[in-house]
């Protein structure tokens, strides 16, 4: 199966159901904020990896029992994205092919969209009526470690303050907690979900770390060597804002050799799952994607 066509499909299938589970109710202007910037598109790479982390251990699966979860990491990274373009963070004007939310909406309904749909992901994960109690609150404990201070906040701000006063000079650790440790979760959530054995869910952990790294130090050369129009946002603006990136440190072929390593070393972890195939692919697609 070519993994594009694959990706695209499984794509779609995620975005019938973001419209479903979209908060309603809530002050108008909020929600268009939020619509506008879930709607925009993206991979939607982060639901994918739940399904298909589920479906490695566990090809049976059912995934209408999970949608809503795979949904709401969605919801989150979308609030990093609005959050990471805002003036006083990375100050983008365009992100997923169109005015980032606060060119539209105003600052302060851009943030209060962001921290809505961060807090309406814990609400949404809460609310699922098919997994356990149990299972639940390890996903909630899982995601929220992923994304908070241990995590994507606790990486954010090392690559806030590298860039504002060179502060911070840790690049592995502001990769793997900006981004790897939210990919790393969705991994490990989907194989919580299918039922995954011990030695699975570490195997799902270790590969999620791994695309992870790899999956930044792939968006670093892209900002480089990327087109504007495909991705969808600026290019060549990790230089101009003084961004501790892979290619700033190692040059564009080391980094590209290491972000392969770091694939390679994801495709050795899950061999001994049930059904690898498709992690198998998305991996080898993180570090050729020119999107
Ligand atoms: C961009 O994430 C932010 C990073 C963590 C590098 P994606 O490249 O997954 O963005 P979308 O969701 O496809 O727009
Ligand atoms: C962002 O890294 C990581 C997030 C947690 C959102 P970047 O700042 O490099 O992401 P882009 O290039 O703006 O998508
Ligand atoms: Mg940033
Ligand atoms: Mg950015
Ligand atoms: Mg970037």
């Amino acid at each position: 199966m070519e993994i594009r066509s694959y990706l695209k499909k499984q794509k779609e299938f995620i975005e019938r159901y973001i419209e479903k589970f979209l908060p309603s109710g809530i002050p108008k202007e909020l929600f268009d904020a939020m619509a506008y910037s879930v709607n925009a598109g993206g991979k939607r790479l982060r639901p994918i990896l739940v399904i298909e982390s589920a479906k490695a251990v566990n090809p049976k699966v059912d995934i209408d029992s999970f949608i809503d979860i795979a949904v709401s990491v969605e919801f989150l990274h979308t609030y990093s994205l609005i959050h990471d373009d805002l003036p006083a963070m990375d100050n983008d004007d365009l992100r997923r092919g169109k005015p980032t939310c606060h060119k539209v909406f105003g600052e302060a309904i851009a943030i209060l969209a962001g921290d809505g749909l961060q807090s309406y992901t814990f609400e949404l994960i809460s609310s699922n009526k098919n997994l356990s109690a149990e299972k639940l609150v390890k996903i909630i404990n899982s995601v929220a470690h992923g994304t908070g201070v241990f995590g994507m906040v606790g990486g954010q701000a090392g690559d806030i303050l590298y860039e504002k006063e060179n502060k911070f000079n840790d690049l592995e650790f502001i990769h793997k907690h900006k981004t790897a440790k939210f990919i790393q979760s969705c991994c490990y959530i989907g194989g919580l979900i299918g039922d995954g054995t011990e030695e699975q869910l570490n195997a799902l952990k270790n590969y999620g770390l791994y695309i992870g790294l790899a999956f930044q130090i792939q968006d670093d050369i892209l900002d480089e060597i990327g087109d504007e129009k495909k991705l969808g946002k600026k290019t060549r603006k990790d230089k101009e804002k003084n961004k501790l990136t892979y290619p700033k440190v190692f040059g564009l072929e080391k980094s590209k050799k290491l972000a392969n390593e770091y694939i390679q070393k994801a495709l050795d972890e899950i061999k001994i799952l049930e059904a690898p195939e498709i992690l198998s692919k998305l991996a080898k697609f993180i570090i050729d994607r020119e999107v």
